[in-house]
């Protein structure tokens, strides 16, 4: 197990952790009993040893532990006859300043069922915009990421938990390395992307530009006989939008079939989670399968708790959460990671027990680290 020390694995042998450390010493490595081993030492050891050493990867061991409580996470959507479709979850990514929120508030607003502003909570970054493509209502869902340099990991994360990229991009200013970096992620995680050039309405707006530059990334436009779509839109003056939208929706029939099964369990993705003042940790979720409830036990991350109560994007109560929907969680004991997967499970006493595992698990490592830290401050003393 990654962040093991010597003593652990001569626990686990059954030998005396001191004559580990003399075995490590006459193969030319300086290792004490708690220090924690790297993955080359254990290999060493083994094969002095005649062991098999396996090295468990996080993601394995992450199953395993689901496994000891009969969990899985992701890979069931349980029984096909209860597969529903479910809105596509977007998500708007671009340089900085590009105007990827500012498109996304105009998209709230061109939205008829929209509620009155007056309500919206703004710290949640995800939302749902309703519309109609050839008399039919479309739900989508959009979520919201910084274009700042850094905020890379959370690009990733975003590219990662979605079906369709709108990769913003203005028209005045033209690809710039956000552009590409979001763009890599996109494709990295084998997503459709929908160019919005954005800024059409500024006197130095060169959309063709901005074409030819994503062309020489792969990105060709439909019109130049490639088969990405490219919509130009002004989030200001509120040009475009239904032709974005109708490209989402178009994309993601063309490409994707999107499924969920709402009568399961709850699993998903956190998008965002911080403490607030006075309403204890606060987690934005998508749900990605299954159907969130008040009342559910869940563990997030190291984080678990029973859900107190569900904000949906414009600040209401609501009881349930169904596929792609993003929702606030209240009742957490702690504030998950951002990017840490959630899940639905039978009691309470099941979500603390696979949290504390967890947490054990980021202690063992945070040690780890640690201790590598501090041994090579010693070097540098001596
Ligand atoms: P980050 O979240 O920091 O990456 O920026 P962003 O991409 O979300 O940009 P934001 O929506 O905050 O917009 C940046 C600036 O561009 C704001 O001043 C917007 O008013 C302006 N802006 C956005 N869209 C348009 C547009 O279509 N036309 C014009 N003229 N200005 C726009
Ligand atoms: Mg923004």
């Amino acid at each position: 197990r990654r962040g093991a020390s010597l003593a652990d694995f001569a626990e686990k042998i059954g030998v005396d952790p001191a004559s580990l450390v003399q075995v490590l010493f006459h193969l030319g490595e300086m290792v004490t009993a708690n220090q924690s081993i790297n993955d080359e030492t254990l290999q060493l050891l083994g094969a002095e040893l005649n062991y098999d050493i396996q090295v468990v990867s996080p993601e394995d061991e992450e199953r395993e532990l689901l496994e000891r409580f009969d969990l899985e996470f992701g890979e069931n959507e349980g029984d096909e006859d209860d597969l529903m479709p479910r809105p596509a979850v977007v998500t708007v990514m671009g340089h900085v300043d590009h105007g990827k929120t500012r498109l996304l508030d105009a998209l709230r607003h061109s939205n008829v069922q929209a509620k009155e502003a007056g309500g919206i909570t703004q710290t949640i970054g995800a939302y749902q915009v309703e519309t109609e493509v050839d008399d039919e209502d479309r739900t989508i869902t959009f979520i919201d990421t910084p274009g700042h340099e850094a905020f890379t990991a959370m690009r990733a994360r975003g590219a990662k938990s979605t079906d369709i990229a709108v990769l913003v991009v203005a028209a005045d200013d033209g690809a710039m390395p956000q552009t590409i970096e979001a763009l890599n992620h996109a494709t990295a995680a084998d997503v459709p992307v929908v160019v919005a050039v954005n800024k059409v309405d500024k006197p130095t707006a060169d959309p063709a530009k901005v074409r030819g530059q994503l062309t020489e990334y792969g990105l060709v436009p439909e019109e130049y006989g490639g088969d990405t779509m490219f919509v130009d839109v002004s989030a200001t003056k509120g040009e475009g939008l239904d032709e974005l939208l109708e490209a989402i929706v178009l994309t993601a029939d063309a490409a994707l079939e999107l499924q969920a099964n709402p009568e399961m369990d709850a699993q998903g993705v956190a998008i965002e989670a911080h403490l607030d003042k006075g309403r204890g940790p606060v987690a934005t979720v998508l749900v990605q399968r299954g159907t969130l409830h008040v009342g559910d036990s869940i563990v997030a991350g190291p984080a678990h708790g029973r859900v107190r109560a569900l904000i949906n994007d414009v600040g209401e109560s609501v009881e349930a959460a169904e596929p792609s929907m993003p929702v606030q969680v209240l009742g957490l004991t702690s504030v998950p990671g951002a990017g840490d997967a959630f899940m639905v499970v039978p009691d309470d006493r099941t979500a603390r027990q696979i949290a504390d595992q967890r947490e054990a698990r980021k202690r063992a490592a945070a040690q780890a680290a640690g201790a590598r830290r501090k041994t090579l401050d010693q070097l540098f003393e001596q």
